[in-house]
C-alpha cells in the first residue's frame, strides 16, 4: 500500500464528475487500500477518489477511528436512496481544502446504497457526523466541494481566507 498525494482545490479534477466502476479489478482493490492508508495518514475520516486523482465513483470512510472505534468502509458507486426532510448544520473541513471550514446545511439522515469491495450490495442509514461525511464524499464524486454550498458572498470570503494562508 502507499500514501497518495492529495489534490488541493482549485485543482480542476476536483470539479469533475467521476465515472462508475463496472468491475472490481485488482487495480480498484489497490486503489481502495491506498485511499484508506492515505486517509489515515492525512489524518482524515473520509476520502474520495478524485482527491487522489482517481476519477471513479469510490470513497473510503472511517468515522470513528480517531476515537478508537475503527470501522472502515469502501463505497463503490454509492447513491443516496432516502434523505430526511430534517436538516442539520455542521462545520465541514476537507483534506483538499486545508486550513478552512465551512458551515453547511444538509439532510440530517440519509440512506445510502453502495457496492463493497467484495462485490456485495450494502444499504445503510447514516445520521449525525456519518451522514455529513457520506454526503460530503458523495459530493466529491460529482465535482462538488464545500465552497459550492455557500452563498456567493460567503464563498468569496472563504476562498479569500483559504488563498491568503
Ligand atoms: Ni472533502
Amino acid at each position: 500500500m502507499s500514501v497518495l498525494p492529495i489534490l488541493r482545490w482549485p485543482d480542476p479534477r476536483l470539479a469533475e464528475i467521476c465515472s462508475p466502476i463496472d468491475d472490481i479489478t485488482p487495480e480498484i482493490e489497490t486503489l481502495a487500500a491506498d485511499m484508506l492508508e492515505t486517509m489515515y495518514a492525512a489524518p482524515g475520516r473520509g476520502l474520495a477518489g478524485p482527491q487522489v486523482g482517481a476519477m471513479r465513483r469510490i470513497f473510503v470512510m472511517d468515522t470513528g477511528w480517531k476515537e478508537g472505534k475503527s470501522d472502515p468502509i469502501v463505497c463503490i458507486n454509492p447513491m443516496l436512496q432516502e434523505i430526511s426532510e430534517e436538516r442539520a448544520t455542521a462545520e465541514e473541513g476537507c483534506l483538499s481544502i486545508p486550513g478552512v471550514t465551512a458551515q453547511i446545511s444538509r439532510p440530517a439522515q440519509v440512506q445510502m446504497v453502495w457496492t463493497g469491495l467484495n462485490g456485495g450490495r450494502y444499504v445503510q442509514g447514516f445520521a449525525g457526523f456519518a451522514a455529513v461525511c457520506v454526503q460530503h464524499e458523495l459530493d466529491h464524486l460529482d465535482g462538488v466541494v464545500t465552497f459550492d454550498h455557500l452563498t456567493t458572498a460567503d464563498r468569496s470570503d472563504l476562498i479569500a481566507k483559504y488563498q491568503a494562508q
